[in-house]
């Protein structure tokens, strides 16, 4: 009986022994195992503080590599957020970096603006602008080595009062030799009525003058990056000859980027003439166009019955039938203006019809404010808000002294802008412009340049429109090229640039 028990007692000692044993060595042989792994292998933290940041500075595009070893390369160009680099980076950015993070373009300076701006709070400073824009001044606390960050911060500054606070309609006209931005004889689509210089006007002083805002500066007009701008988009104008004025200048801007101006030509091969009003300039390089179409009133011009005799009339409840061309533009630059005067609609008697009806007599500014309400509806209603950009231009002051254009006005006598503008007031039309475009649906982009451009006296053709100067009729509402319209389009630059 005892036996029994000690042997039945025996085999369960040995199967608790065993399993000691076994488990024992299973155990010893697994922690050798992972021992092993963990000194050839890094763990995950391991392997991130292996990561190796390698800035070269003097490498001229800028780029920053960074090296996952042992073999992965990761490039970033500049175009790659700096946010993202900045959080990777985090706090293993190492003094000798910082020092690359200083050397940056201006793009990343605008992203390190936040850093300065907790940094250094509590100094001040005062921004001192130059001519050209670059002379900063600062002054106030500021050590030496935050001398740098100051400045950054300062242009930072500048940037965001160009997009927002300035006001660039006011301002100065500044002599600037490095202006204009192209030259008559590099130009081959100026034509004769705006050609001044090739139709002897000798004094060229006209070209020189640069637009300066009083609060920032205009940037001066890139014609590559107008183009990138614009690359696969159509550019058009819209309105009077006052718009083939500044749509030449676009054209002349334009193609002093254009290394082989033969791959610059009008899509049907038409010649710029007066008359004509339809013209579409491919650039191949870019793949866009430069468009302009005619349309004085912006309105339909028909004809009319009225009583015997079929008279010439303005339909300004229907959009002018050239419409179709202007839809699909990516960005569309109108203007109207001159036509709208009392001899050019007739005193406004039997000129005006709405529908069947013909108004015996209608206010020029009454017909005014029907068209251009006329027009925006067709702008709320066609334009594509997603694709096309609208800007309307107001209206270009005329310089006649001494008469008007039809007796006798003349300007031939300005060889320098104006000191002082006498017209202060806006004229009626602006404001109704301006008032028409606040109702609509649409964002429309008002391109005021009814003042600065008051100034230039000097820039009408004068008698200098023609070949031959035998007409005592001068023109002292269009504007010579180059001249003051390169100015709009720098405008226009402006704004697109800034969107
Ligand atoms: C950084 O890059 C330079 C040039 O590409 C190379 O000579 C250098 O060895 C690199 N440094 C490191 C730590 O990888
Ligand atoms: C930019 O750097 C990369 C790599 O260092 C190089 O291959 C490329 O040619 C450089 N580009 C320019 C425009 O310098
Ligand atoms: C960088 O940006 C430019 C213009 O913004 C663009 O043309 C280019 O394709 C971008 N490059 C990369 C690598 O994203
Ligand atoms: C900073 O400028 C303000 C106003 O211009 C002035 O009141 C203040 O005393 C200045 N602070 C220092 C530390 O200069
Ligand atoms: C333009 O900026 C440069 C560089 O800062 C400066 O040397 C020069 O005096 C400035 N010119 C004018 C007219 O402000
Ligand atoms: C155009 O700018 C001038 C000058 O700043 C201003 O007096 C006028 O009211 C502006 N006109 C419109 C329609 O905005
Ligand atoms: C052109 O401007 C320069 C510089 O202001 C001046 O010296 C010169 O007399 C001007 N020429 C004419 C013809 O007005
Ligand atoms: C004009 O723009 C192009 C393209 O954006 C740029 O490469 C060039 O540096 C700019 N030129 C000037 C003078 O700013
Ligand atoms: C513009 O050109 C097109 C195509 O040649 C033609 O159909 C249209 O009538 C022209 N319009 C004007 C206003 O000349
Ligand atoms: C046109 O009508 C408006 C108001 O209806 C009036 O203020 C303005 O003086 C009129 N203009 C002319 C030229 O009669
Ligand atoms: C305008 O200023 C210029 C230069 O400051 C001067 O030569 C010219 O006589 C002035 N013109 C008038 C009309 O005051």
């Amino acid at each position: 009986m005892e036996r029994q028990k000690s042997f039945s007692f025996k085999p369960t000692r040995l199967l608790l022994f065993t399993f000691t044993i076994f488990s024992s060595i299973f155990f010893l042989s697994t922690f050798t195992i992972w021992l092993t792994k963990s000194t050839t292998t890094p763990s995950l933290h391991h392997q991130q503080t292996l990561l190796n940041f390698n800035t070269s500075t003097n490498n001229n595009n800028n780029s920053v590599e960074l090296n996952l070893q042992p073999l992965t390369v990761l490039s970033l160009t500049q175009n790659f957020s700096v946010t993202k680099i900045q959080t990777l980076i985090d706090n293993r950015l190492s003094r000798s970096q910082k020092s690359f993070s200083e050397s940056k373009s201006e793009d990343i300076e605008i992203e390190e603006n936040h850093v300065v701006d907790t940094s250094i709070s509590s100094v001040n400073f005062t921004a001192m602008h130059g001519n050209n824009g670059t002379k900063v001044e600062a002054s106030g606390l500021v050590g030496k080595s935050d001398k740098v960050l100051i400045f950054k911060e300062i242009e930072v500054k500048k940037k965001k009062e160009i997009v927002k606070e300035c006001d660039l309609r006011k301002g100065y006209w500044v002599f600037d030799e490095s202006y204009p931005l192209y030259s008559r004889d590099s130009c081959p689509f100026i034509d004769e009525g705006f050609d001044c210089e090739g139709n002897g006007r000798l004094d060229r002083n006209y070209t020189k003058w640069r637009w300066q805002p009083q609060d920032c500066d205009l940037p001066r007009f890139n014609a590559t990056k107008m183009l990138e701008l614009i690359r696969g988009k159509r550019l058009v104008f819209v309105g009077d000859s006052i718009n083939r004025n500044q749509w030449e200048s676009m054209l002349c801007m334009l193609l002093s980027a254009v290394k082989d101006p033969k791959r610059v030509y009008e899509a049907r091969g038409r010649k710029i003439t007066k008359e004509k009003g339809n013209y579409s300039f491919r650039f191949l390089d870019y793949q866009c166009t430069v468009e302009y179409y005619v349309s004085h009133f912006l309105v339909h011009e028909s004809k009319a019955r009225v009583g015997q005799k079929r008279r010439p009339t303005l339909r300004i409840d229907a959009i002018d039938h050239g419409s179709s061309r202007w839809r699909g533009a990516d960005i569309l630059i109108f203007n109207t203006a001159h036509w709208w005067s009392h001899y050019k609609t007739k005193a406004g008697t039997y000129y005006f019809q709405e529908g069947t009806l013909v108004h015996p007599r209608l206010n020029v500014s009454t017909a005014f404010t029907k068209a251009l309400t006329t027009w925006a509806s067709w702008v709320d209603k066609r334009i594509n808000l997603k694709k096309t950009q609208v800007f309307f231009r107001s209206s270009a002051p005329s310089h006649f002294r001494g008469g008007n254009w039809n007796s006798g006005g003349t300007c031939t006598e300005a060889t320098h802008p104006l000191n002082e503008t006498l017209n202060t007031i806006d004229p009626e039309k602006n404001i109704i412009i301006e008032e028409t475009i606040k109702k609509m649906k649409t964002p429309v982009t008002l391109l005021n340049i009814t003042s600065l451009s008051e100034f230039r006296i000097d820039g009408h053709p004068s008698i200098y429109g023609r070949k031959t100067q035998s007409s005592r009729i001068q023109d002292c509402s269009h504007w010579c090229l180059p001249g003051v319209p390169d100015t709009w389009n720098e405008l226009l630059f402006f704004h697109l640039q800034s969107r």
